[in-house]
């Protein structure tokens, strides 16, 4: 019986295949039910004892040796089959299905992209906060309505633990642990407790930005505005401030720029004003720099924050809100070529 599965592992390592049937009666003729190594292992009972270690490992080296070969065979016979006259390697390949980015994704990145060509880096938060990073650090009076349970989604009371309502929230958090010069910019998902409807959602996203350092002025927000407007919506688009409140700035103000879908003229979307609003800004409040231990005599700054729904809508169009948030194939596959 030795003799024999010595004589087989050798006939096996010089085994040959011209094509594919051929691999297949080997595998047949070694292999299978009725093969031969199959048939010595039907006949392993009749080893005797002593030589039973012996056999039995030979006969499992025949088997993985046989097994071997034939997928090597077989890999060898595949892999040059390639090149045979039915396939056709100069045919157009098949298109690759892309994944799309998200819109809200694509118009973050671009804002992040347009303040990175300012100087700003992206600064981060938590969406679970505390009331100090949201409202007071930010100069929100105590019975400011924003931080009404009807705006505002608590988690816990006293001491508070919250969904921030706005990603303001992230500026004293690196106020608190840098000192100027400061140039940030945060993007992030925010919370408020709002009916869904098209124009309202109880979460959306926001970009914030700060500078903080000596001498920033008015002229300096001005400036930063005029460019992000140009490079977001096209070099012919004009900006206006207009006068606001906000806790955490002052001056505050409201940019609208040219409506660009009529270029200004007045058209629906911008109820025929020619003019569309798309953030707040202002100087931050020397209250907010103290909070955070900034010296406000030393250092001035400005902030602005903007929706990124606003913007995608502006840019692309998009009439309800809620389709951001749908997973709709339909829509998103529409964004497949957009960076
Ligand atoms: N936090 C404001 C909001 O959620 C947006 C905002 C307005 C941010 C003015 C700012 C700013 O930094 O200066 O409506």
């Amino acid at each position: 019986m030795i003799d024999k599965i010595k004589s087989l592992l050798d006939e096996i390592s010089n085994l040959t295949a011209a094509n594919l049937d051929e691999v297949e009666a080997l595998r047949i003729k070694y292999l299978s039910k009725k093969g031969e190594i199959t048939s010595l292992m039907n006949d392993f009972r009749n080893v005797p004892a002593e030589q039973k270690r012996e056999v039995g490992q030979l006969i499992n080296q025949l088997k993985d040796k046989a097994q071997e070969k034939i997928n090597t065979l077989k890999e060898v016979l595949e892999s040059q089959n390639l090149g045979s006259v039915e396939e056709d390697l100069t045919r157009t390949a098949y298109p690759i299905a892309l994944g799309t980015r998200h819109p809200l994704s694509i118009v973050k990145n671009e804002i992040c992209d347009i303040f990175a060509r300012l100087g700003f880096t992206i600064a981060e938060g938590p969406e679970i906060e505390d009331d100090w990073h949201v409202f007071s650090s930010l100069n929100f009076a105590e019975d400011h309505p924003a931080r009404d349970m009807q705006d505002t989604f608590f988690i816990q009371r006293s001491p508070d633990v919250l969904l921030r309502t706005h990603t303001s929230s992230v500026q004293t958090r690196v106020m608190e642990k840098t000192q100027p010069p400061i140039r940030i910019i945060c993007p992030g998902r925010v919370y408020r407790n709002e009916a869904i409807s098209y124009r309202a959602h109880c979460f959306f996203h926001q970009v914030e930005a700060l500078y903080v350092d000596k001498n920033v002025s008015f002229a300096d927000l001005k400036q930063a505005l005029l460019y992000f407007a140009k490079e977001m919506f096209g070099t012919e688009t004009k900006i206006r401030l207009r006068p606001s409140y906000f806790p955490f700035t002052e001056p505050s103000a409201e940019m609208d720029i040219s409506c660009n879908l009529c270029g200004g003229k007045g058209c629906p979307f911008c109820k025929h004003t020619g003019w569309v609003e798309i953030l707040g800004c202002g100087m931050v409040d020397p209250n907010v720099l103290e909070a955070c231990g900034i010296d406000s005599k030393e250092y001035t700054g400005y902030a602005l924050g903007m929706g990124i729904e606003r913007i995608t809508n502006l840019k692309y169009q998009v009439k309800d809100l809620r389709m951001f948030s749908e997973n709709d194939v339909r829509f998103l596959r529409q964004f497949e070529s957009a960076y």
